[in-house]
């Protein structure tokens, strides 16, 4: 067989008055008049309530209780390890056309219809408006899916070259010995899908912890992959507390692989961990990890201001800064400046900010209170710091949601805290350099952060972009030219990044596949 040919599934546009606007205003208002849900762990095929509960609450108004769930607890996850081993043997022998049916089945059932339920379910438990809910838990959970089919087609038609007389050389791309545990951030519903999805898609086992704050919309993916026809125990959603889960998980000796999106914090504790127990693994774990990162956008002398105002914009502040690729820092020449300045403030002035279900809001909520006070606290840094001055924003309430007003801070200072730390939020500070500079503050950008995810650089001169892409090689994993540094799209920028930011195995690729195969070499002499 062949795998069906992938595009990109394509984007609505919700427009006023268009079906799909009226289709997932109505799923918005069924899921409100569900609320609270109560979400259970799923071991086995069986929906477990341990009765430790926790909330995920609406951060747009936090009084809100969207869902209360289940964690597991210690005895659950030995449970869960159990089960997904158990389960291992069929799954593993399971076709890889049969594995692939069910991946392509579950893409259809988001596109088409699931598509207005995921999303009503990642904007109200996440904050997104409903582009931002588009583009994540629909398109690109369904692109995930389905070009990692076709990704591990490719992969599994790797082979040796050479065959001598009366011999067969094949290279059999085998699941990992043991099982996958994938942990999964709260900013995009996608990737929950995909850390689950692609080790299991190889014919892995896993289990899957998601991000507490996207418990819900986790859910509705993994009910959307059984009804597909995952077989129970194959992916065990098991949400807790990250001692009980990551304790049990990390000592078990079949642990086989980490797959991870998250902070660049808890990556480095896992992977210590990891070394910690490494004698009492049966193999040497995967580690794939995708974390924080500090992205930039640099304009040349020569760029195209619109661009720059237009792409700084939205690489800033939608999804309020919480995406992991949104532009933190900027490096723009002082003979622009002045152009770029003026309309920066002008696009800022036509922001709303706001609840996710006026379709107006262009930005919402920042995720929660500890992300609330984070932000907050940057700010406040800011206001006081001498060589920083907030140009636009800088104000923030948490009365009714966690809401923060787009901040553009400028610095004099090219290596000040906005520049150099994660803040997670929609903060994006500016430094003004000498244009006769560029090539001292490509060096700059080059070498100054300990993140290397996004970068973007704005130049209409080829010269100046090659010296620039040149420079910035190990700056990021996902490099834009004349673009904004968010909005990787599966199956055309294969996306993850180096450093401090991850291991940069590029999600949506065959690469990051290959890290959950662990490939045996047959010679067979007739
Ligand atoms: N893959 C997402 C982006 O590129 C995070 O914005």
């Amino acid at each position: 067989f062949k795998v069906p040919t992938v595009a990109n599934e394509p984007t609505k546009s919700y427009g006023p008055g268009s079906a799909e606007r009226a289709g997932l205003q109505a799923a918005l208002k069924h899921l409100r008049s569900q609320v609270p849900l109560d979400i259970p762990c799923i071991v086995n095929g069986e929906e477990i309530r341990t009765g430790i509960m926790e909330k995920q609450v609406m951060p747009h108004e936090h009084k809100t209780v969207l869902c209360n769930y289940h964690n597991a607890d210690e005895a659950l996850v030995v449970k869960a390890i159990d089960g997904s081993l158990a389960a291992k043997h069929d799954w593993e022998n399971t076709p890889f056309y049969d594995r692939a049916a069910i991946f392509l089945k579950a893409a259809d059932l988001v596109a088409t219809k699931y598509r207005y339920k995921i999303m009503a379910a990642t904007m109200l438990g996440q904050g997104k408006n409903a582009w931002q809910a588009e583009i994540d838990s629909a398109a690109e959970l369904v692109d995930f899916w389905r070009f990692g089919v076709k990704f591990a087609e490719e992969l599994y038609a790797v082979q040796p070259p050479q065959n001598a007389v009366a011999t067969w050389n094949r290279t059999e791309y085998r699941p990992l010995e043991g099982f996958v545990f994938a942990v999964s951030p709260f900013n995009f519903t996608a990737i929950g899908g995909n850390l689950a999805g692609a080790p299991v898609l190889m014919g892995n086992v896993c289990l899957w912890k998601p991000a507490p704050a996207a418990t819900y919309a986790s859910y509705v993916v993994y009910e959307i992959m059984r009804e597909a026809g995952l077989p129970p125990g194959v992916i065990q959603f098991i949400p807790g507390p990250a001692p009980e889960v990551v304790g049990q998980v990390l000592k078990h000796p079949e642990f086989a692989a980490l797959h991870f999106t998250g902070s660049t914090h808890v990556f480095r504790k896992l992977w210590r961990d990891i070394g910690n127990n490494i004698e009492h693994y049966k193999s040497y774990p995967r580690i794939v990890g995708e974390t924080g990162g500090q992205n930039f956008h640099i304009a040349h002398k020569s760029a195209n201001v619109t661009s720059v105002i237009n792409n700084t914009i939205r690489a800033a502040f939608e999804y309020q800064g919480q995406k992991c690729s949104a532009c933190s820092r900027c490096y723009f020449p002082d003979n622009l400046w002045p152009e770029i300045k003026a309309g920066l403030l002008k696009a800022h002035t036509r922001i709303h900010v706001g609840g996710v279900e006026d379709f107006k809001n262009f930005a919402g909520p920042v995720i929660n209170d500890a992300s609330f006070k984070k932000v907050k606290s940057y700010i406040d840094w800011a206001k006081d710091d001498t060589d920083s001055e907030i140009i636009a924003g800088g104000t923030y309430d948490d009365s009714v949601g966690y809401y923060i007003q787009p901040t553009i801070i400028v610095t004099s200072n090219p290596k000040s805290r906005t520049m150099m730390e994660e803040i997670f939020g929609p903060v994006v500070t500016i430094y003004v350099y000498k244009a006769s500079e560029y090539e001292k503050t490509l060096d700059l950008v080059a070498h100054s952060s300990a993140y290397a995810l996004t970068g973007a650089l704005f130049s209409q001169d080829r010269y100046a972009t090659i010296l620039g892409a040149n420079m910035l090689r190990h700056a990021s994993g996902n490099f834009y030219i004349n673009d904004k540094c968010t909005g990787a799209v599966v199956g055309q920028q294969p996306f993850s990044g180096g450093r401090a930011s991850g291991t940069n195995d590029k999600a949506g690729s065959a690469a990051i596949l290959s890290r959950f195969v662990s490939p045996r070499s047959i010679k067979e002499t007739f």
